[in-house]
């Protein structure tokens, strides 16, 4: 019994093909643009997903005969995006993404107002959906008028592949209209925000089914037997299902374009004052938190690009022992930050500089800057309770062992390396479409892989690594002061 894993990302649609011990058969992609038709804007045409979508199933049904024995899909998406759609169910206006900044205003004035931080958990952070539905209320009010209904990325294709509106609560809770303790949709938010319940999905667990397979779809793809789709899940917690991250005590540390520090939760112990993010994970009954930035890996591919390198001949350089920290500060904020300020204005900064400094100086310090940056979001984590003592290491940046280094050091803790394989938010969404068409339990299927290494703290350069984070945190408000 195969089943269908959809990653829906920022930049591409993986699909990922698993047999029924969730062991992948094969995966294919597809590709589509961001749009950015004014600075800080960032759209996706929902169309786009659908193209892509199709292009991998062709791919994969002409690669893979076992497609045709598909009984499950799970869709994991890029959360946050509102895909506005009129009463018929047609697209009105690009998809605004989780990275579009035009909105940040109305994120103020929602986020100062009275409960919206006490009912949804978190700031109400420019990237998040009501903030969008509030700037199109009053840039676009004619479209405004016309939404039925507001999908995140992965309920449109659930939309698309059952024919129903629905969602599930792990994406839902990035919306700041659900109630994420309750894990319901909130009177109270979504009249903060001038929506209606009747214009949100119908909400499901991630684990639950959100229907089957539209017959005719199913029938196009050569399918015959009953396709359950599954709640599907936010991209983070579809990735802390991939890695088994589900308990206490479990979680991650993602080095993509924007950097993730995630904490599976038995409980839900919102703390918006730290900006720290908390959501409900993709299984009933469990929440996790999360400290999110924003210049992960874009910092060094951004550094590489202006000093016409690459990431891996930067970080090669630099050798696999650790060395004491860079006399150079880097402050990764290139494109703003959200754990721990919350500033969407706020820009990188190298300080420290003098006539000995090399390159690899200052590729030291962006490390150790995205380290530290790590860094807050993990004592902001840790202030809430969560218990870290370590971590599986997820994302393209995980390829540099230095970096590791310098990561496992600056947070005290352990970092577990997977062996090659599939462990992203495509596993953790066909775990969810496992779990839904066959009703297992997730902790069966959730597992966490073997690791394929373990980096640990350097002990001798701990403390020298802890005056630097001292210095580091030092940094943003002498900067702040000055933008
Ligand atoms: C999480 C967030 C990103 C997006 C894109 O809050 O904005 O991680 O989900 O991957």
């Amino acid at each position: 019994m195969p089943f269908l894993g959809i990653d829906l990302g920022t930049s591409g649609l993986r699909a990922l093909l698993v047999d029924d011990n969730c062991q992948p058969i094969g995966a294919t992609e597809r590709y589509y643009n961001v749009s950015n038709p004014h600075s800080g804007w960032s759209e996706h045409d929902p169309a786009d997903w659908i193209t892509a979508l199709e292009g991998a199933v062709e791919e994969m049904r002409a690669t893979y005969s076992e497609f045709a024995d598909i009984k499950g899909i799970g869709v994991a998406g890029h959360m946050h995006g509102a895909t506005l759609l009129d009463a018929d169910g047609n697209v009105l206006r690009p998809c605004i993404l989780w990275n579009d900044s035009r909105s940040h205003k109305q994120a103020a004035a929602l986020d100062q107002t009275d409960q919206v931080r006490a009912l949804s958990g978190n700031i109400v952070f420019p990237g998040f959906t009501a903030p969008k539905l509030e700037w199109v209320r009053e840039n676009e009010p004619k479209i405004f008028e016309k939404t039925a209904k507001v999908l995140l990325p992965a309920a449109y294709l659930n939309y698309y592949l059952t024919g129903d509106y629905v969602a599930d609560m792990s994406d839902s809770a990035g919306t700041s209209w659900l109630n994420v303790g309750e894990r319901d949709w909130s009177q109270t938010l979504l009249e903060a925000g001038h929506m209606r319940r009747d214009q949100m999905p119908r909400l499901v667990e991630g684990t639950d089914a959100a229907g089957e397979l539209r017959s005719d779809l199913a029938s196009k793809w050569g399918l015959t037997g009953t396709v359950t789709v599954a709640g599907g899940a936010g991209d983070n917690a579809a990735a802390a299902c991939g890695i088994g991250a589900l308990h206490e005590g479990e979680g991650f540390v993602s080095l993509g374009t924007s950097g993730v520090l995630l904490s599976a939760r038995d409980g839900y112990r919102p703390d918006p004052e730290t900006a720290v993010h908390t959501f409900c994970h993709a299984i009933p009954g469990r929440w996790y938190q999360m400290g999110v930035m924003l210049s992960a890996t874009d910092s060094l591919n951004w550094f590489a690009r202006i000093t016409e390198k690459s990431p891996a001949d930067l970080t090669s350089a630099l050798g696999d022992t650790l060395q004491a920290p860079s006399n150079v500060r880097f402050l990764p904020y290139l494109s703003g930050e959200r754990t721990p300020h919350n500033d969407s204005e706020i820009r990188g900064n190298f300080s420290g500089l003098s006539t000995a400094t090399s390159r690899d100086d200052l590729t030291r310090a962006v490390l150790e800057g995205v380290a530290f940056g790590l860094r807050d979001s993990f004592e902001a984590l840790i202030a809430t309770g969560a218990e870290l003592d370590q971590l599986i290491a997820i994302g393209g940046g995980t390829k540099s062992k230095y970096w590791l280094q310098v990561i496992s050091t600056v947070l005290g803790v352990p970092v577990n390396l997977l062996g090659s394989g599939e462990f992203g938010a495509a596993l953790g969404a066909a775990r969810l479409g496992m779990v839904a068409a066959t009703k297992t339990s997730p902790d069966s299927v959730m597992l966490t892989p073997k690791f394929r290494a373990t980096i640990t703290p350097n002990t001798n350069l701990k403390n020298a690594f802890d005056d630097a984070y001292k210095a580091f945190k030092m940094s943003y408000p002498a900067i702040k002061s000055i933008t």
